[in-house]
């Protein structure tokens, strides 16, 4: 279904209100800055559907698991980063009737979010029951330069009458999650107050009891003067508001000013908390709203600097792409290693704000490569400090040795995912933590990283990976029994090869970091070593085995590797033939027929060919390629950005451009009918590697930045940012050629479709295009 998004290459415009479209554009519109987010509700009342939505990152609640089967090892509750207080509210009463879009005739409805500096903006005209006709114009923003703060500018004029018109700005922690297992309300107050323009709230999440302040100051200007009077204080409970009543006459504009404040327990000592929000409040009016703001959008311009990507020649591809890096930087900022990425990051319920694999799978290159180091090392110690987890989470399963199995779903490091076949079946999550670590280094060159951090992480996913498989007497190789592949449309099968393949690859790559521990940090290794009772020679003596005798299925007819045992034994009918009726499937087919066909919902096979591709030829990736697409339907959005990358190194740039498409612009134009839940933000980090890795090319070898570029058809030009190491680049590509600048003083060197050169700092080079 197409949204009704106007297409422009730095705002995302909507015009009209559509209740019908409301919480699709709730989620599109929504705000963040990697503390917090807000989706796009409305400041005034909106008595139609809508999905309130308030999140802090690393604030959540364990909701009790609900299953109707419990399975021995499945976690006790399901974590949720979860809606928290309103600080948005600002309820206007026009003659004692409210303000409600859901009640009154709507005109000239536009909303902006203008991507440039991280501000939405909404005007409208209504018509109250009674006549009254109103303009009102709303601008907000959450601070991505002073992360405890946001701010509202939010005016009513009237039309067409002098009368009387009631603001009322509050912050309200009577809040729900429509997702909550047993209808539960998380928060409980701690305490409140309110006095002239100045409240505070303070609530504490049930069990997991941290706490939030949430502040606010707010000021009423009646045209270009400050509304005297004292305002009415509302309160109840886990509520504190403030109503002025002003008289207006008609073209007269009032306008509220509110700056908010949200401190949590995650980040001070409770004791202080009212504290530290009155600190930050003053700080916000002391600034005050165009301070703020200024202070903003320069912190958005430098975060744009080193991540901008152009497109010259269709304005609706660049506006998805500007869309995607915006969401992504919304989302996380990476000063905070206890943080991470949820699927839909903060703007819904959906996946509950907690960490999947998707981080280290689709997101970490685009941190990597467009923000400081910390960033994306911080990705890496979030996983690093939950490793005492993951090896409590494998013995809960019956691993020993200290074996580690990261959790499928988890804020703090444990399981919260309950169902059995992706609990505990779906374990090549621990390889692309382990691959993480590998990608990482690669791109950064922080090999200290490994010792201890990655060393350890390693160590104990190859143990887990060593217990895992066992000897077939049959097969006389090691296989791997009881898996769930990437392609979830597959469960509890034997020998999937994406898995078995990770297995073998973290084995080998752990054997790598071991030399090269043992000859640079060989007093840090001898520590290691006793610290984690690592036998090395018998363990690593089993690796090397499972190494040399793994088993791979592989279909002798089309030279592929199989997904699994038995694919085969499945009717291979394209999924160009299935009727559009009965697409997608996940929503029109039974569990039973999706399992029994051959529809693979994500790259499976093709996610370790497009992660190893070294270790396959141009042939062998063409011909996996031929075989598993076709039966791809694509139904996880993170599945056409691997598709799209390795198209474009098979040469398949029609492909791959299709492909790309239906990442760039999934939740602009709503393309999988569910942007209602919230935003694909994971995915958005493949719409990323699909344009950087896939049109430009780009992979790093050999300690350098490789370049292998192509531009789409009907685009005349791109451009795109990149830091190696400490050099930035900016690269674009034209019709006649490829230009890379270096925007540092450090020399690098790159090499462009075969071409080697070095580039000093603050130079360019030119290629001249060879296709
Ligand atoms: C995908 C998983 C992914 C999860 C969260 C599922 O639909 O199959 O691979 O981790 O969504 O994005």
């Amino acid at each position: 279904m197409k949204n009704n998004i106007i297409h422009d290459e730095w705002k995302i415009i909507e015009e009209g209100f559509n209740p019908e479209n409301n919480r699709i554009s709730e989620s599109i519109f929504s705000i963040g800055n990697g503390k917090m987010g807000q989706r796009a509700n409305f400041e005034e009342q909106y008595s139609d559907d809508s999905l309130q939505g308030t999140y802090i990152a690393g604030i959540y609640y364990p909701d009790k698991t609900r299953v109707g089967w419990w399975k021995n090892g499945y976690p006790e509750y399901v974590a949720k980063i979860i809606n928290s207080a309103n600080w948005i509210g600002i309820d206007i009463q026009i003659a004692g009737e409210t303000l409600d879009l859901a009640k009154t005739k709507i005109e000239k409805f536009r909303r902006v979010l203008d991507m440039k500096t991280g501000v939405l903006s909404r005007n409208f005209v209504a018509t109250m029951p009674g006549g009254q006709k109103v303009e009102v114009k709303s601008t907000r923003f959450v601070s991505i330069d002073d992360s405890e703060i946001g701010a509202i500018r939010y005016s009513v004029k009237a039309l067409n009458f002098s009368g009387e018109i009631t603001v009322t700005p509050y912050l309200d922690g009577d809040v729900k999650n429509e997702d909550a297992n047993y209808d539960e309300k998380f928060w409980t107050e701690i305490s409140k107050e309110i006095k002239a323009e100045e409240g505070y709230l303070t609530l504490e999440t049930l069990k997991t009891r941290f706490q939030v302040t949430t502040g606010m100051w707010f000021s009423v200007l009646k045209n270009t003067n400050k509304v005297d009077g004292k305002p009415e204080n509302a309160i109840r409970e886990k509520y504190i508001g403030a109503s002025q009543k002003i008289q207006v006459e008609k073209g007269d504009e009032l306008t509220v000013e509110k700056l908010t404040a949200t401190v949590s327990s995650l980040n001070h000592p409770k004791k202080q908390l009212v504290l530290q929000a009155k600190k930050a409040v003053k700080r916000a009016a002391t600034a005050g709203f165009d301070k703020l703001f200024a202070n903003h959008k320069n912190c958005w311009l430098k975060k744009w600097e080193t991540s901008d990507i152009k497109i010259e020649g269709d304005i609706a591809a660049q506006q998805g792409i500007r869309y995607n890096i915006f969401q992504l930087n919304q989302t996380y900022t990476g000063e905070d290693e206890r943080l991470n990425i949820g699927p839909k990051g903060f703007t819904g319920e959906k996946y509950g704000g907690v960490t999947y694999w998707d981080t280290e799978a689709y997101c970490l290159p685009f941190f990597m490569s467009t923000a400081p180091l910390e960033v994306a090392k911080n990705l890496l110690l979030y996983r690093h400090k939950h490793l005492s987890k993951a090896i409590e989470n494998a013995k809960k399963l019956g691993f020993n040795c200290q074996a580690a199995l990261y959790p499928m779903v988890t804020i703090n490091g444990e399981e919260c995912h309950n169902e059995w076949e992706i609990t505990f079946e779906e374990i090549h999550r621990n390889g692309a933590i382990a691959y993480a670590i590998y990608n990482y280094i690669n791109n950064t060159g922080d090999k200290e990283y490994l010792a201890p951090h990655g060393f350890e992480v390693l160590l104990a996913i190859s143990r887990f990976w060593s217990q895992r498989v066992n000897w077939s007497a049959e097969k006389q190789k090691y296989v791997m029994l009881g898996v769930t592949g990437p392609n979830e449309y597959e469960n509890n099968i034997n020998n999937n090869f994406h898995t078995s393949y990770m297995a073998v690859w973290t084995l080998k790559y752990t054997l790598e970091v071991i030399d090269f521990l043992k000859k640079e940090f060989p007093f840090l290794f001898e520590e290691l070593i006793k610290k984690w009772k690592f036998n090395e020679i018998s363990e690593t003596t089993v690796w090397k085995e499972i190494i040399e005798n793994m088993y791979f299925p592989f279909d002798d007819e089309n030279q592929v590797f199989l997904q699994q045992d038995g694919f085969k034994d499945k009717k291979l009918i394209p999924a160009a033939e299935l009727p559009v009726k009965e697409r997608p499937i996940n929503q029109k087919w039974s569990w039973d027929r999706i399992l029994r066909s051959c529809y693979i919902k994500q790259a499976d096979t093709l996610q370790s060919i497009f992660w190893f591709e070294d270790d396959f030829s141009d042939d062998q990736i063409k011909r996996h390629f031929d075989f598993y697409e076709p039966l791809t339907v694509h139904e996880s959005s993170l599945s056409p950005c691997v598709h799209s990358i390795l198209a474009a190194k098979i040469g398949y740039e029609k492909k791959s451009y299709e492909m790309y498409l239906r990442t760039a612009r999934l939740d602009l134009d709503n393309y999988n009918n569910d942007t209602d839940d919230g935003l694909h933000i994971t995915s958005m980090g493949g719409t990323w590697m699909a344009f950087v890795m896939g049109f430009g090319g780009v992979r790093v070898k050999n300690n350098r930045l490789v370049f292998n570029p192509f531009l789409p058809k009907k685009w005349k030009a791109y451009s795109f940012r990149i830091n190696f190491r400490d050099a930035h680049l900016e690269v674009k590509m034209e019709r006649n050629g490829f230009t890379v600048v270096n925007h540092s003083n450090q020399k690098t060197s790159i090499q462009v479709w075969n071409k080697q050169a070095d580039i000093e700092g603050n130079k360019h080079v030119k290629f001249k295009n060879s296709k």
